[in-house]
């Protein structure tokens, strides 16, 4: 006979809740799922089916077509940009320099739990 353990919430392991993530289309529909640790932003809204984050090139920095505006109670919160990123938002549709950052650069971890980015109106 097969046995299964219960284990309450605070009796489980530390560090395998996966982050909540919450995706803001341009038409303001919300969209917030779960995200592993590991992934990045991209492919979080591109596995869950999420409209609005193309990611064309797959996540190599070379298309913009993952561009999102980061909501400002984030903006200090995440990694800074590298100069890959710096140079690949000028060709995003209205980058914004304070709150543009292109999502297949964002790798989710436990900081980011929470985290709300906006699409924009288009991907280029
Ligand atoms: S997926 Fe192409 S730059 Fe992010």
């Amino acid at each position: 006979m097969r046995r299964t353990t219960f284990r309450p919430e605070h009796a489980r392991p530390k560090g395998k809740k996966m982050p909540n993530i919450t995706y803001i289309e341009h038409n303001g529909t919300e969209h917030t799922v779960k995200v592993a640790k590991g992934a990045s932003v991209m492919e979080g809204a591109r596995d869950n089916n999420i409209p609005g984050i193309d990611g064309d090139c797959g996540g190599a920095c070379a298309c913009s077509t993952c561009h999102v505006y980061v909501h400002p109670d984030w903006v200090d919160k995440l990694p800074a940009k590298d100069g890959m990123e710096e140079d690949m938002l000028d060709f995003a549709f209205e980058p914004n320099p304070e709150r543009s950052r292109l999502t297949c650069q964002l790798r989710v971890d436990d900081s980011m739990d929470g985290l709300v980015v906006v699409m924009p109106e288009k991907q280029l």
